[in-house]
């Protein structure tokens, strides 16, 4: 666990770990695998990898990307899209390939899902596995969207977002009936097998969650729990995330 003083220097922390693996892999003409997140908490990570490679010229060339997960339906044109936030704080900003980016597709039809599912994780694998995995946790200990009840085993799957998911979602969406009850996402398992993972949470309302997962019993009731259980995982927190912890 490393706590910072606010999300800004934890965010800037996070983003020069990103930006060596990637000029680190340059070096060898090899490929840097970065697991990514979407939601609040991750944007400062991603604002400073833009900032990077404006500023210092920092290339994403050598870059391939996978995302953790995407509502189900959702097209990748609407407004809450995972497509449309990472090209809003990421993608669009940088020199990335395009078939470099990985992002479950909010598109397909039911009965289709299981095979893209599994062409995911055979991606992941045929291009060496994820070096970093980044993550935020949801009030309800979930990582990706594997929420309460999701097996330390679980792969890329199709599944149900908790009630108080989709209330913290409902702003995005106009009100809670308007966001989608499924979600396309990396199962625990997939996430384990990433070389490193690093869990960020910041701010007071995710301290009491934080506490669970970091010192709670390993339950599937808090899937973040089962973070405990690897050796390559490091919580990255600011002060107020952290204060509850012992
Ligand atoms: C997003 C994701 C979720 C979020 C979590 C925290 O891709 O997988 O697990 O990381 O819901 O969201 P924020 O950062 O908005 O508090």
């Amino acid at each position: 666990v490393s706590v910072f003083e606010n999300p800004t220097a934890a965010s800037l922390s996070v983003a020069h770990r990103i930006g060596d693996l990637i000029k680190e892999k340059q070096k060898n003409n090899s490929k840097a695998v970065l697991g990514l997140a979407t939601g609040a908490t991750p944007i400062g990570v991603y604002a400073e990898l833009v900032r990077m490679h404006k500023e210092e010229g920092l290339s994403f060339k050598n870059v391939i990307t996978f995302n953790l997960d995407e509502y189900y339906p959702m097209q990748p044109d609407a407004a809450q899209s995972y497509v449309s936030f990472m090209n809003d704080h990421l993608f669009d900003h940088i020199d990335i390939e395009k078939e470099n980016v990985n992002i479950p597709d909010g598109t397909l039809k039911l009965e289709d899902i299981p095979a893209f599912c599994l062409a995911y994780e055979k991606k992941i694998t045929e291009v060496g596995g994820l070096d970093i995995q980044i993550l935020g946790i949801g009030r309800t200990g979930h990582i990706g969207f594997n929420e309460p009840g999701s097996a330390p085993n679980s792969g890329t799957r199709l599944v149900t977002l908790d009630d108080l998911t989709r209330r913290d979602a409902a702003r995005d969406f106009g009100g809670k009936t308007f966001v989608p009850t499924k979600a396309i996402t990396m199962g625990i398992g997939t996430i384990f097998k990433a070389r490193e993972i690093i869990l960020m949470a910041w701010n007071q309302k995710k301290a009491s969650i934080i506490k669970k997962a970091v010192e709670g019993e390993i339950s599937s009731e808090v899937p973040a729990t089962y973070l405990q259980l690897s050796d390559h995982v490091e919580f990255i927190l600011d002060k107020d995330a952290a204060s509850l912890l012992t």
